[in-house]
């Protein structure tokens, strides 16, 4: 594979021919990673919707310097040779995702602090890193009923941003997908075609591609805040899925089930029904330990590092 170097916020960095700038950024790591709300590097045609991954491509390539005339989506552009990237150190950059989050507000309710996904969200912390303190929007939200699909998933219209992350998850890794996006533009939404349940082995991942709060666990809602919990990495020899998997634990009572997730919140493995939703008892799974949890989340607050304190030089008399 030929490999193309170009400079990310100044760091330059050497990656395959074909990768987005987007992943490219990945490979460097850190703060100057732009936001994804829909793109997820497991499901193909993610990506283009949100337009929180948006950045500045100060140079084309080396034979073409000139600067792309608008932002362009990062998950989406592919990197070229002497490609020079600018994103967290450009203030048009960062005023525009201020705006990016400001529309994805615009019908997003803030129940923060009865949703589910609250201190897991990645838009409740997009918008404290980018958001405004007041909206400036003078209509009425949208709002929708929210319904159930089937008997463990709950559906919050009015949370949805319309990532398409379900849908694509729905369509990759289930069979006989019945649940899709209906109508156009201000109409749209996620349904299931006259609310018929989602039944197979696989559906629940579309819980943990949900970027917001608008598909929940409902053998999970409102037991506890996710920061109450103690999560930690747990296996079975499962016969349908990879098997493992987070457990979030109160006490001995596992609350919640679901996919291990890498350091940019995407599923690692996806998981079977019966592991999410049917094995709630210590018994069932073998603990590997404490998960690891590096993301920019609240969770992480309580998983203290003990600091390294240099010892007291002793003085020479
Ligand atoms: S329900 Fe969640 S995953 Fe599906 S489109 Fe809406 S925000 Fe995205
Ligand atoms: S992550 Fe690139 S447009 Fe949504």
């Amino acid at each position: 594979m030929n490999k193309v170097k170009l400079t990310i916020d100044n760091i330059e960095v050497e990656v395959d021919e074909g990768t987005t700038i987007l992943n490219a950024a990945r490979q460097i790591g850190g703060n100057i990673v732009p936001p994804a709300m829909c793109y997820y590097s497991s499901l193909k045609g993610s990506g283009g919707k949100c337009r929180t991954c948006l950045v500045k491509v100060a140079a084309g390539s080396s034979k073409d310097p000139r600067p792309m005339p608008k932002l362009v989506a990062s998950c989406s552009t592919p990197v070229q040779e002497g490609m020079i990237v600018e994103n967290t150190v450009n203030p048009e950059v960062l005023d525009t995702r201020k705006s990016i989050v400001e529309f994805l507000l615009i019908n997003h309710p803030l129940d923060c602090p009865v949703c589910d996904q609250a201190g897991e969200c990645d838009l409740q912390n997009l918008s404290y890193e980018h958001g405004l303190e007041q909206t400036r929007f003078e209509f009425e939200k949208r709002t929708f009923d929210v319904i159930d699909i089937g008997d463990k998933i709950k559906l919050h219209m009015n949370r949805c941003i319309m990532c398409y992350r379900c849908v694509y998850t729905a369509n990759q890794i289930t069979d006989g997908r019945v649940h899709g996006v209906m109508n156009r533009g201000d109409h749209s939404e996620i349904s299931t075609y006259i609310e018929q349940a989602i039944d197979n082995d696989f559906s629940g991942n579309v819980i943990d591609v949900c970027p917001v709060g608008a598909l929940t666990d409902r053998t999970f809602r409102f037991k506890s805040r996710v920061w109450f919990t103690n999560p930690q990495n747990a296996h079975r020899d499962c016969p349908t899925c990879c098997g493992k998997v987070v457990l979030w634990l109160s006490g001995d009572d596992i609350l919640r089930v679901n996919a291990r997730k890498n350091h940019d919140n995407e599923v690692e493995e996806f998981i079977c029904n019966t592991c999410r939703f049917d094995k709630k008892s210590l018994s069932d799974w073998e603990i590997e330990g404490p998960t690891d949890i590096d993301r920019h989340s609240v969770i992480s607050q309580n998983h203290y590092e003990l600091p390294v304190i240099d010892q007291p030089k002793k003085l020479t008399p």
